[in-house]
């Protein structure tokens, strides 16, 4: 944005004071869009402060020429406001998915299964799965008294005020049988036509449009003024629920048609089926109508109907054992590969992705796809210049699929592989794997710590939202403070406020930057020092440990002092530590590997002896189930269970805290034997382990 000439208020003249407020207008509407919607502010909070102090200056002088869009009339929240956190009660999860009418069969044997289910019915849900953001809605006494976004699925976004706004929500339930407390959960989404009119006025106001309807929504719902949410037609389908004192049936379909009575929005298209067949139906049917609803949908979702089988079905991860979402075949589009560019990752890994000559995939435009890597690139022996299918589905990252071969221009060559990484110049290698004897299909850079681009990828995950999630810190940040060697590894953020109050060229006198914005950036530094000890474990970023698995690691061990010791002693696949490990549910070879590859390496503990003395001093994770007199225990099933299949036995259990584990040992607490038990039984019993039948099990266990 150009300089603005700042004269004094008093020597405007009228048009010149008319001008200046229709720029403020324009200026501080694009910043708040800057701001709110892309998240990338591009003037500090104290330019944009002053750009809202002029323009009220000059309005107070110029009463008579205030702006109908004027930036004072909107005043909403301030800008630096953030929205509240709110921890859900019942955590709000994903969807598996099925592409497949085989991945359908599967879903519904694997329920059978589970449950155990012979000759029985078993009814399922089908209904739209809605492309938008979920939200859950809590109502007390029939009102509503708050709102929150999914988040990352354990925290959301309070977005209360804003949901008030949306005309399909109730805001009192009126019907006799609400329950006291029931959070209704659904998607909030936007229909075409009303996408299609507010982009109209987007362009109208001069502002960019959106690029479909479900960002719009996402734009619309977190805006922190919410009179521009009451200003953008936004609605709800309710389809789920989460806490609840009671529920008004014992059904899927029963409760969703009681939200309907209460007065929210479902979906009109949900249907009840008792057969693979029939959900299949179902599917091409909703398929089929598909560009005419009037709204995305991505695919169909389907629940097991009775709300008892959902509950002993239970949740794998993150996903629930009882739903799977069916997607429809992605969308396609062709276009002209115009480069190839290797990004490298903070594994080293090298990954090809295409520049595209941008095309409009559903309703997206696409100028970069990923090409997965070398050998995925060899396979479908992509070339500069080709005509290439572009696909895209959900949220998943454009990918490259194939090449129109009778388009390739004359005198392509093959694409040749780097074979040094282009950020450092190491060596990058295609490590063979000791087990297979293959070649991994990714080329690795063997810079390691001297590899800029790893260290910078390692440092955005570190702070990224599902590890320690730092506020301010995001990966322009990163990337700016890594490059003036502000920071270079995890413990320099710890360490940023006590050296920049040392240094004489401040923080807060770097472009971008204001004295404000330093001092939330090192409170919410501050904040993470007692970071939750799993997401401390997958921000370090070692290979295979996921989200899932800290969080196993780290309820397994607990703190990170004593994760050190284990890890430390951990020298040999034959060693105590190592077998600790792989005795863990969930935790097989190739996690442990990697934590002993890790941890062998000597730079690495110093990275987190360095964040130790930098203070970081990570809190243990709270017990699973606190109330569940299993929680914490080791137990072990033998024996036929009569009353549960094995793995609902197994995931009921760790459902309430406890470690499940194939053999007796010493350190097993419960054996639960049912008829036929043998050689365990007599171990437990030599061992003097406490050995219950199925039926005192399932007494402990009771309404826990
Ligand atoms: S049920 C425990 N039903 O899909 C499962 N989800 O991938 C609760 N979604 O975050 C979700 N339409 O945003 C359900 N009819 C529907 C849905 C639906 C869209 C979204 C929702 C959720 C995501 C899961």
């Amino acid at each position: 944005m150009a300089a603005r000439k700042v004269k004094p208020v008093s020597s405007l003249t009228e048009k010149e004071a008319a001008k200046e407020l229709e720029q403020l207008a324009q200026a501080i509407a694009a910043h708040d869009q800057l701001y709110h919607q892309e998240d990338q502010p591009s003037i500090s909070d104290a330019e944009y402060d002053g750009l809202r102090a002029r323009n009220l200056e000059i309005e107070t002088a110029f009463p008579d020429l205030v702006r109908p869009d004027s930036p004072s009339l909107r005043v909403g929240a301030a800008p630096s406001d953030k929205f509240e956190k709110i921890e859900h009660e019942v955590p709000m999860l994903s969807l598996g998915n099925a592409f497949s009418d085989e991945d359908v069969i599967d879903f519904c044997q694997r329920v059978r299964r589970f449950l155990g289910l012979g000759e029985e019915e078993l009814a399922i849900t089908a209904e739209p799965k809605i492309d938008g953001l979920s939200a859950a809605l809590r109502y007390e006494k029939g009102q509503l008294v708050q709102a929150a976004t999914r988040g990352d699925g354990r925290v959301g976004e309070d977005i209360t005020a804003n949901v008030r706004t949306i005309k399909d929500i109730p805001l009192t339930l009126k019907a006799k049988n609400v329950p006291d407390v029931i959070e209704v959960r659904g998607e909030v989404y936007m229909s075409h036509a009303d996408f299609t009119r507010l982009n109209v006025r987007q362009a109208e106001a001069g502002k960019d449009p959106f690029a479909n309807p479900r960002n719009a929504a996402a734009g619309s719902l977190r805006q922190l003024d919410s009179r521009i949410t009451a200003s953008r037609p936004l609605r709800f389908f309710a389809y789920a629920w989460g806490a609840a004192s009671a529920l008004p049936s014992e059904t899927q379909f029963e409760v969703v048609a009681s939200f309907k009575k209460w007065g929210f929005a479902t979906n009109p298209l949900m249907a009840r089926c008792t057969s693979v067949e029939e959900l299949l139906e179902i599917y091409r049917a909703i398929e089929a109508q598909r560009a005419t609803l009037g709204y995305d949908i991505d695919g169909v979702v389907y629940k097991v109907d009775r709300l008892d089988w959902q509950e002993r079905l239970g949740f794998v991860s993150r996903s629930p054992r009882w739903a799977i979402a069916h997607k429809f075949p992605a969308e396609q589009a062709s276009t002209i590969l115009e480069g190839i560019d290797i990004q490298v990752g903070r594994t080293g890994s090298l990954t090809p992705v295409a520049r595209l000559k941008p095309v409009t995939v559903g309703g997206v435009v696409v100028s970069n796809a990923t090409l997965h890597n070398e050998e995925e690139l060899a396979r479908k022996d992509v070339r500069l210049g080709d005509t290439v299918v572009v696909q895209r589905a959900g949220d998943v990252i454009p990918q490259v699929v194939s090449v129109v071969l009778e388009k390739r221009p004359k005198g392509a060559d093959p694409f040749v592989y780097p074979t040094v990484c282009p950020e450092c110049g190491s060596h990058a290698v295609r490590e063979l794997n000791e087990k297979t004897g293959k070649e991994d299909v990714v080329r690795r850079c063997t810079g390691g710590l001297i590899c800029p681009a790893q260290s910078i990828e390692r440092l955005k995950h570190f702070v990224s939202r599902n590890a320690l999630d730092i506020e301010g810190l995001g990966n322009k940040q990163v990337e700016a403070f890594y490059k003036d060697g502000l920071v270079k590894s995890p413990a320099d953020i710890f360490t940023l406020q006590a050296r920049d109050e040392e240094n004489l060229k401040k923080l807060k006198d770097r472009e971008g930057w204001g004295a404000t914005s330093v001092k939330n950036l090192f409170a919410a530094i501050d904040d993470k020092r007692t970071v939750d000890f799993d997401r401390l474990l997958f921000g370090l970023g070692i290979r295979h440990i996921g989200e899932t698995t800290a969080r196993v690691l780290a309820r397994t061990y607990h703190d990170l002092d004593a994760f050190l010791t284990a890890m430390k002693t951990m020298t040999s696949p034959e060693s105590e530590a190592y077998q600790d490990l792989i005795a863990i549910d969930g935790i097989g070879e190739t996690v442990a590997d990697a934590l002993m590859g890790f941890f062998q390496e000597a730079h690495n503990i110093e990275a987190i002896e360095a964040l130790k003395a930098a203070g970081l001093n990570p809190s243990p994770l709270e017990a699973q189930d606190t109330g569940s007199p299993v929680a914490g225990k080791t137990v072990v099933f033998t024996g036929s269970l009569e009353k549960m299949t094995r793995s609902e036995a197994k995931a009921r259990a760790e459902g309430l805290g406890a470690k499940v584990s194939g053999s007796v040992s010493k350190k097993t607490d419960l054996l639960v034997a049912g008829p036929g038990a043998g050689s365990k039984l007599k171990k437990a019993e030599e061992l003097g382990i406490e050995t219950l039948t199925e039926d005192e099990w399932l007494e402990l266990v009771e309404g826990a």
